[in-house]
């Protein structure tokens, strides 16, 4: 195997999985709550454990939301010339005939991919914990709930494209949250920037 390069460290990998874990246990217990799934409910032993779990899984899933910003909340802030123009061109998901940017260590689908998980991530774990904590006020209850579906519904949405663009559409991809690594020749495919600031080539 020829020369590999660190994407990630082991911190940020077990931070991830953590992460997905907790999210997707939460989006699956949040769903049997919304469409009041019994079968769902009878696996953590009815509707009242599953509470439980969802609740403290929210910690969890807190935690790890403000551990992320550690490693991508700089770079997720960071745009410039080559960022909008892979925008133009759809980062070339669309047609091979266009011609994509070079990128740095993230492309700006990532980085928005990334801000959106911290945003609508920050606005379901306070909504949740307003339901959780706050039932004599009716105004937060309304609010909360509000603010807690409509967070969902992103989810629900992007976290299925993110699973599939990170797998299937790009293969390689998934061994950094695994591994860390990737291999240098294609590091400098794909991360040219990075790899150039890197001395790498
Ligand atoms: C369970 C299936 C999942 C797989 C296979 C997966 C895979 C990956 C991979 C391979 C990366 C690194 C991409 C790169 O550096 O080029 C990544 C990054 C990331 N993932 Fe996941 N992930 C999964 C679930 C989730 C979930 C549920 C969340 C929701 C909170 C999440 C949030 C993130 C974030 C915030 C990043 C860093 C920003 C980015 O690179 O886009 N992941 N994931």
């Amino acid at each position: 195997m020829g020369e590999m390069v660190r994407k990630e460290s082991g911190g940020a990998i077990l931070n991830h999985w953590v992460l997905a874990i907790s999210c997707i246990l939460l989006m699956i217990t949040g769903f049997a709550f919304l469409f009041h799934l019994e079968s769902v409910g009878a696996v953590f032993g009815g509707f009242e454990t599953m509470k439980t779990v969802h609740n403290w899984t929210g910690v969890v899933f807190t935690v790890a939301l403000v551990l992320t910003m550690v490693n991508y909340l700089g770079d997720s802030l960071r745009y410039d010339a080559d960022d909008v123009q892979w925008f133009k061109v759809a980062g070339g998901y669309l047609s091979h005939k266009v011609k994509v940017p070079p990128m740095g260590k993230h492309n700006p689908g990532q980085k928005l991919y990334y801000l959106g998980i911290v945003i609508f991530g920050i606005a379901i774990a306070l909504s949740g914990f307003g339901i959780w904590l706050m039932k004599d006020n009716p105004t937060i209850m309304l609010l909360s709930h509000l603010v807690h579906n409509v967070a969902f519904i992103f989810f629900c949405i992007m976290v299925p494209v993110h699973i599939y663009l990170s797998t299937l559409a790009n293969p390689g991809t998934f061994q950094i949250m695994v591994s860390g690594m990737v291999p240098l020749e294609l590091a400098k495919k794909r991360y040219p920037k990075w790899m150039k600031a890197a001395g790498k080539m």
